[in-house]
């Protein structure tokens, strides 16, 4: 479970180490507080949560500015995250004085790691990715070879996600149509109840062949469809088009990386 895998790569080095150190960290901690005929077993807990908490405050640290730097949309909202885990991190502070600390000890960092899965696959990934609404304008989406798994059901249901995400490009590309709200509603809908149906069958012919990296695959899949579901469009007026460019920006652009970086990767272990 600690284990840092591919899928976790975002493809900017120094996060990436920096989250192998993390994984890291949490590990050695998981380890001291299984094991049992340490003497000052609690005190080199106490220091290796110092160790941790530092080590992922500068961390954050870099990750935001790294973002800023490069303009990135979702950057508040990492912000928020990032806290939270720096709120749960402060929680073992409690425990380790407290009584028979062990096995609450081992839950947190239990979440801590699965928490920090989540948030790599879920968030991270797109750091290194995003491009900004012009550059995306003049982009053109294409489905070309580059993108084939060789798995002909997922490939003809990948052909069709890109049929939905150059409709959402060619309406927010229209420099004519004045209006584009209602459409872009419409065509957000199309892509939500079409992620679902894909992802429900690409989950299944995971399994049918045993794939390795299923959970990490759920995972992703988990994130985006949450992430569509709990949007509140009567958040985005409609005179908001900015926000709702950017969000398209962010979905289209996830989607597109998550076949190229780990689909892809399904493909190549049914061969
Ligand atoms: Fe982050
Ligand atoms: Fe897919
Ligand atoms: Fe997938």
């Amino acid at each position: 479970m600690f284990e840092f895998t591919d899928d976790c790569l975002i493809g900017v080095n120094q996060i990436d180490e920096e989250h192998k150190g993390l994984f890291r960290l949490i590990g050695e901690m998981y380890e001291l507080a299984e094991s049992e005929w340490i003497n000052d077993k609690y005190d080199r807990l106490c220091a290796m949560l110092a160790r941790l908490k530092n080590y992922a405050d500068e961390h954050f640290r870099h990750e935001e500015e790294y973002m800023e730097q490069i303009g990135h949309p979702e950057l508040e909202l990492q912000k928020k995250q990032h806290l939270e885990f720096d709120r749960k991190i402060t929680e073992a502070d409690a425990i380790i004085d407290g009584q028979n600390p062990d096995e609450l000890l081992r839950d947190l960092l239990i979440y801590l790691v699965r928490w920090l899965y989540r948030h790599i696959i879920g968030s991270d990934l797109m750091i290194g990715k995003m491009i900004s609404v012009e550059e995306w304008k003049k982009k053109s989406y294409a489905f070309t070879e580059k993108y084939l798994t060789g798995i002909e059901l997922i490939d003809e249901e990948h052909r069709e996600l890109f049929r939905i995400i150059n409709n959402v490009h060619d309406v927010l590309a229209n420099e004519f149509l004045a209006d584009k709200y209602d459409e872009i509603v419409r065509l957000l809908e199309e892509l939500r109840t079409y992620t679902k149906v894909h992802f429900k069958d690409e989950e299944e012919y995971m399994e049918r062949i045993g794939y390795a990296g299923i959970e990490a695959q759920k995972t992703a899949h988990d994130i985006f469809t949450t992430r569509l579901d709990k949007m509140d469009l009567s958040e985005i007026d409609e005179n908001q088009q900015e926000t709702l460019e950017e969000l398209m920006v962010f979905l289209t652009e996830w989607l597109i990386n998550h076949i190229l970086q780990m689909d892809k990767r399904i493909g190549a272990q049914a061969q």
